[in-house]
């Protein structure tokens, strides 16, 4: 039989991320070797001639999984039918930029990119945004879309995630696929919170393990939450096939489940757990199914993880204070 294909809309696709991603998008790593894709690129009117050059290798490429490939500069065009949609473009800080400054220039994207999203994209769509700052770019297009079920409204946490494991397993010289279980709380910003009191290291309590509270406070937590601006200090340039890796993770994850006994994290409306207050977009674990995600629910959180999640909590908070002032929700 065969299948119709996905339609993958991604935007700032002539950037860097987007020439890490859309070539696995292509290939099958996103949804599945079985499921073929149709590219949707949406790029702003000077990002037009680079994407498509890249259109132009991914035809190149001849996957056997990409059915067409199209380019827009209107997020109006951008979103029609998409059954998953990637935000990765987004205005990036630059000198002299306070934060109100940065959030109002990308209210400008999110906003009419949200409205696209609701107006135009098929029933079932999924939202994935990687553009900073994540959480509340995600905020902004959520509130623009009122028809989409706020659940398919997503950020980006996982690269926290997939460091926070990188990380753990080189402290214990473990394989990094004995590592289950980690938690990612709060924003994608410096305050994020990676939990590994209920993470687990070949069935063992990583805490356990660790058993070096120093380590965990003034080494790891720092070493994962700084990560991007280490990363940029190294290369000159912001993360890009990492952060376009986590992306596939995420996705793929969303629709393909979590594996038995183990769970993800992703950036998601709170529903009031964990003191969360209900509506932020924050990072919470996860588990995956049948293309819908659940916050595992019950786990105790101690006062150490408490103050933290707290902290990264309330960044988000005044983050969306931020852009209620705006009127961007
Ligand atoms: P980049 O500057 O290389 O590319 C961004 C692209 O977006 C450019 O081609 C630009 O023309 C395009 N763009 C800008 N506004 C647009 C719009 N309105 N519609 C469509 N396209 C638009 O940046 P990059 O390195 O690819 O990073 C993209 C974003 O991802 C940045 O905000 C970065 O901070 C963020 N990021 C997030 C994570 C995460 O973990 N959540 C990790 C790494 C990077
Ligand atoms: C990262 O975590 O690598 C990025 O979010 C850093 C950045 O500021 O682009």
């Amino acid at each position: 039989m065969t299948r119709t294909p996905v339609n993958v809309t991604v935007t700032g696709a002539a950037g860097q991320i987007g020439y890490a991603l859309l070539f696995r998008i292509a290939s099958g790593h996103l949804l599945g070797a079985d499921v073929p894709v149709k590219l949707r690129l949406l790029e702003i009117p000077q990002g037009m001639k680079a994407a498509e050059g890249t259109a132009m290798e991914l035809d190149d490429c001849a996957f056997p999984l990409l059915k067409g490939i199209d380019i827009f500069d209107d997020p109006n065009k951008g979103f029609e039918g998409a059954n998953v949609a990637l935000l990765v473009g987004a205005r990036p800080r630059t000198a002299g930029m306070e934060r109100g400054d940065l959030l109002a220039a990308n209210g400008g994207i999110f906003k009419p990119q949200g409205q696209a999203i609701n107006a135009h994209a098929a029933d079932d769509i999924k939202v994935l945004v990687v553009g900073n700052p994540a959480n509340t770019n995600a905020l902004i297009a959520q509130a623009s879309a009122p028809d989409v079920p706020a659940e398919r409204f997503t950020a980006m946490t996982r690269l926290d995630h997939n460091r926070a494991i990188s990380q753990l397993a080189k402290k214990t010289g473990a394989d990094v696929t004995d590592i289950k279980r980690l938690t990612i709380w709060g924003n994608h910003s410096a305050t994020q919170y990676p939990d590994i009191f209920h993470a687990e290291i070949a069935g063992k309590n990583a805490a356990e393990v660790v058993s070096d509270q120093a380590w965990l406070a003034d080494t790891f937590i720092p070493t994962v939450a700084k990560r991007g601006a280490a990363i940029i200090d190294a290369r000159g340039a912001s993360s890009a096939a990492s952060a376009a890796n986590a992306a596939i993770d995420h996705v793929h994850t969303w629709v393909n489940g979590t594996a038995e006994g183990d769970w993800t994290s992703m950036g998601i409306p709170s529903d009031g757990s964990y003191g969360v207050p209900a509506g932020l977009i924050s990072s919470f674990p996860v588990t995956c199914k049948d293309g819908k995600y659940e916050i595992v629910q019950g786990l105790d959180i101690n006062e150490f993880s408490r103050t933290r999640i707290d902290a990264s909590v309330q960044e988000l908070s005044e983050e969306r204070d931020a852009v209620r002032e705006l009127g961007l929700i």
